[in-house]
């Protein structure tokens, strides 16, 4: 029997290569307006003046409870800008008892920061390097999937650097007018799939979305 061809090694090569890079997947609460910024409380994140924390708040019911719950049981590696660090680090520990406590106190938790020196947090550690070159390293190690969870900052290095392979959309049924919003200008014009979505009793709709390529564009027929 004829052994594998050079195009079948190199095919081959590549599977491996695919099964063993990591995913990237960004989640992130939205108001219907794109705002990400302060969902959790109004003293979350008051930058730029902002008066609308805890947004997200009082739409909580069982479903949402239980998609979260499910998207945290493989929480292995986090992603995490030095302000949303701050807010975690400053909350989870104190509040292990609480659902999602357990996966985000354990995870490994890599920060961007280009002044933060040391961190407090148990499994936490300082992305050495440009942000983007490291990341794009990361991803190119075996393990399971990064997740970001707000991060807006660091985001938009992420977006601009083609980074992210999962969006994991919470659109809730508010409009703010103002805050850090999740796409700012300069990220890569790309194709998504919707995978999967859900629908809460309060009307916050979860979308989850793969990268789909480049965009096909198109035109209307002409007459
Ligand atoms: N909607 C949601 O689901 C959700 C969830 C959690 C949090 N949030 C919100 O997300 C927001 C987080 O604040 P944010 O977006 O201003 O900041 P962020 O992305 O969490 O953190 C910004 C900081 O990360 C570091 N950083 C960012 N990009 C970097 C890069 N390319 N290289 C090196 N370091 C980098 C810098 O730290 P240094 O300043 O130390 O250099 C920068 O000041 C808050 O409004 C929070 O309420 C939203």
């Amino acid at each position: 029997m004829a052994g594998p061809t050079k195009k079948s090694q190199s095919r081959e090569r590549s599977t491996q290569q695919a099964e063993t890079t990591r995913k990237l997947s960004a989640q992130t609460f939205l108001s219907l307006d794109g705002v990400m910024q302060a969902p959790g409380g109004p003293d979350e994140d008051r930058d730029g003046g902002f008066r609308h924390g805890g947004w997200s708040m009082t739409y909580w019911d069982e479903r949402m409870g239980q998609i979260m719950d499910k998207s945290m049981t493989d929480l292995d590696t986090l992603l995490l800008g030095r302000k949303t660090y701050d807010i975690f680090a400053g909350y989870w520990p104190k509040h292990r008892d609480l659902a999602g406590a357990t996966p985000l106190n354990r995870a490994t938790k890599y920060v961007a920061s280009r002044t933060r020196r040391r961190l407090e947090w148990e499994h936490s550690q300082l992305l050495e390097g440009d942000a983007a070159t490291t990341v794009a390293k990361l991803k190119q190690q075996p393990g399971s999937t990064i997740h970001v969870i707000g991060s807006s900052n660091l985001l938009q290095t992420l977006l601009k650097a083609d980074l992210v392979d999962e969006l994991d959309l919470w659109v809730f049924p508010v409009i703010l007018g103002s805050g850090k919003r999740l796409f700012q200008d300069g990220a890569i014009p790309s194709a998504w799939k919707l995978k999967d979505s859900d629908v809460s009793t309060t009307g916050v709709i979860i979308q989850r979305y793969e990268r789909a390529g480049a965009i096909k564009y198109g035109s209307p027929p002409r007459s």
